[in-house]
């Protein structure tokens, strides 16, 4: 069985966690602090999940899921994620994060902080209510795509087999750096698509609109 570690107690970090107890996976989830903080809500909220400090799920896991604020990616355990298979899900979130200028490149920022981890873009563009609404079994005919876009080609594979396992079609769009057509700003984000639609949209290159 492989464990899954998620970064992040909060809305997604929350709702990932119950699609990775009930495709299988043994799941640890973090938030910023002690585990006693979080336990609780992981109690209810994701039952068959254990709470954990953000180093010890990233040690322990063979793939971990950011699911926190993109501002805070700099407390991140370097060395804990070293080797890791990392599915960058977050974004650059204007209402959260603030107007920053050092943000806007997201995963590949994500990735040259985290040199020796494995990072792909996934799970970022679909809101919470509707992963959690959207897992289906292969083949199913109202299954949902999520794209992913990473450099590694192999850490790609590796994660669009996640996505599978999630209950949904994983769709390479590009490398890490395409990850910001993925974000707000863009019509994909929000948007609920079939596998079709999203391979349409991979293939267009419709602009960002990011405040400044
Ligand atoms: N909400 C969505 O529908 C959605 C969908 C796709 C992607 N995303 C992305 O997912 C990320 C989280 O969004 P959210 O809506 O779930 O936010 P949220 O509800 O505010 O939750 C954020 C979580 O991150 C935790 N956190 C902060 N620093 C951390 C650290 N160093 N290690 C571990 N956990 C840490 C917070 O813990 P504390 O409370 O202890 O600070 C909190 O549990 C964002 O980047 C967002 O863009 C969100």
């Amino acid at each position: 069985m492989q464990t899954i570690g998620i970064l992040g107690a909060g809305k997604l970090g929350t709702v990932v966690a119950r699609l990775a107890v009930a495709a299988g996976y043994r799941v640890l989830v973090a938030g910023s602090g002690d585990p006693a903080r979080i336990s609780l809500i992981v109690e209810v909220v994701t039952p068959g999940a254990t709470a954990v400090t953000a180093a010890e799920a990233a040690a322990k896991s063979d793939i971990v899921i950011l699911a926190l604020p993109l501002g805070k990616y700099r407390t991140l355990p370097v060395a804990e994620l070293r080797g890791k298979l990392v599915l960058d899900a977050m974004n650059y979130w204007w209402e959260v994060d603030g107007i920053r200028d050092d943000l806007r490149s997201s995963s590949a920022q994500v990735q040259a902080f985290l040199p020796e981890s494995r990072v792909v873009k996934a799970l970022n563009h679909m809101g919470y209510h509707d992963l959690d609404a959207g897992p289906r079994p292969a083949g199913a005919p109202d299954r949902k795509a999520i794209a992913i876009a990473g450099d590694d080609p192999v850490a790609v594979r590796e994660a669009a087999a996640v996505v599978d396992t999630l209950g949904f079609d994983p769709v390479a769009v590009g490398g890490l750096a395409d990850g910001v057509r993925l974000e707000p700003g863009t019509p994909i984000f929000g948007a609920v698509l079939s596998q079709e639609q999203m391979q349409g949209y991979a293939q267009s290159s419709p602009p960002r609109i990011v405040p400044s």
